[in-house]
């Protein structure tokens, strides 16, 4: 059965010089943040949102922009071919960002199928739509992921030049992604770009992912379930410098390339949960090691150097800042997260322990 199609809210017509651009995964984490971002700083653009409203995806998300007219809202499927071939000829975009995508790795663990279906097909979909109806700018969002494992101890960073190595299926679906949309560029002449962003934290994260997790047990005096000995390194970036990352690289001329996006934030996920705990605070008697997660990933660490140097880009907000918005955002935003959180199956884990525990890697 389709699960989309029509047209949710209208949307302010096209300005002179605007463009036609499409976010797709809009009503998720990122892909709010970045409508939002876009809808603020090109008024004249004429912005269209498809999502296919996944568990993780939430309409609410996009309430002020739905309020006031500013953005065009579809319900649909990246992967259902026959809906994004017509929704391409009949609206001819500009721009194409894809966010859409399944994104929890412990999800991908259990079953990647979802995974392969919207991460891969759902992709290819989109260039054959972009490349039959001359889209003049396709964008892929991916990940550090593709990358894989730096490892315990490393000082290395991840360039754009680090060879591909995803370790689970999420990550692969990505990398296959990224690898389609360069066949593309290559083969086509397309004008595709792929940007790989660290682990982004912020306003409207699905609270399946680790800082609004941890955050909403927490606040409830809930044990917080740490994977493993907690030491698994990630680098953090605050959504909004994802969002002018992503537009620069949009906006700029540069086809065919691949830019890494990080701030040097690297943090593990027992300090990341120490945060927590201090700015709620919550006694670190809260914390739990649970089983770890499978082959998981001991550190990710970009190197942005290319886009820095290319593009001009470089965070505008500090760790500390970000952090501090976020988990002001959170508390703010108490009655989103208990909306969803209430639907929300919690994972099950076979181990728990008040000491660390062993890891997969
Ligand atoms: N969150 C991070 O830290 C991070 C870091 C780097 C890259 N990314 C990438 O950024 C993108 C967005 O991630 P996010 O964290 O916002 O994810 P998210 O899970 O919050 O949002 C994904 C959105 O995609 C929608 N979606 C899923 N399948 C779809 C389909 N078949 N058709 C249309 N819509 C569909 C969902 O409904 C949801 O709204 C993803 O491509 C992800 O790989 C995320």
């Amino acid at each position: 059965m389709r699960e989309h199609s029509t047209i949710q809210s209208g949307a302010a017509g096209l300005s002179k010089g605007g463009k036609k651009v499409l976010v797709t995964g809009g009503a998720g984490f990122i892909g709010s943040n970045y409508a939002y971002y876009h809808v603020e700083k090109y008024p004249q653009d004429r912005v269209f949102v498809l999502d296919k409203l996944t568990y993780a995806g939430n309409k609410n998300n996009l309430k002020s922009l739905l309020e006031k007219d500013a953005i065009t809202f579809l319900q649909g499927d990246i992967s259902d071919v026959d809906y994004i071939n017509s929704l391409f000829e009949t609206e001819k975009f500009d721009t194409v960002i894809n966010f859409a995508a399944e994104t929890h790795v412990d999800r991908s663990i259990k079953d990647p199928n979802p995974f392969l279906y919207t991460n891969v097909n759902g992709t290819y979909n989109l260039l054959e739509a972009s490349r039959h109806n001359n889209v003049k700018r396709y964008h892929q969002i991916s990940t550090d992921e593709v990358y894989g494992d730096l490892g315990t101890g490393s000082k290395d960073y991840f360039t754009e030049l680090t060879p591909i190595k995803p370790n689970c299926p999420y990550a692969a679906t990505k990398a296959a992604a990224d690898i389609l949309c360069l066949s593309y560029e290559e083969t086509y002449g397309m004008p595709i770009t792929i940007s790989r962003c660290s682990n982004n934290y912020g306003p409207y994260q699905f609270p399946e992912k680790l800082i609004p997790f941890f955050f909403n047990l927490a606040s409830q005096d809930k044990e917080v379930p740490v994977y493993g000995d907690g030491q698994n390194v990630r680098d953090w970036l605050y959504v909004v410098d994802h969002c002018r990352a992503i537009d620069l690289i949009v906006q700029s001329d540069k086809y065919g390339e691949v830019y890494n996006i990080g701030g040097h934030n690297e943090y593990n996920n027992l300090e990341i949960t120490k945060f927590i705990l201090d700015f709620l605070g919550k006694d670190e008697s809260l914390i739990t090691y649970v089983n770890d997660r499978k082959a998981h990933d001991r550190r990710y660490a970009m190197d942005p150097t290319k886009i820095g140097r290319e593009l001009g880009w470089k965070p505008s907000v500090t760790f500390q800042e970000g952090i501090a918005k976020t988990f002001d955002w959170y508390t703010e935003n108490d009655e989103w997260v208990k909306d969803i959180v209430g639907r929300l199956e919690m994972p099950a884990f076979e181990i728990r322990s008040k000491t660390p525990l062993e890891t997969t890697r």
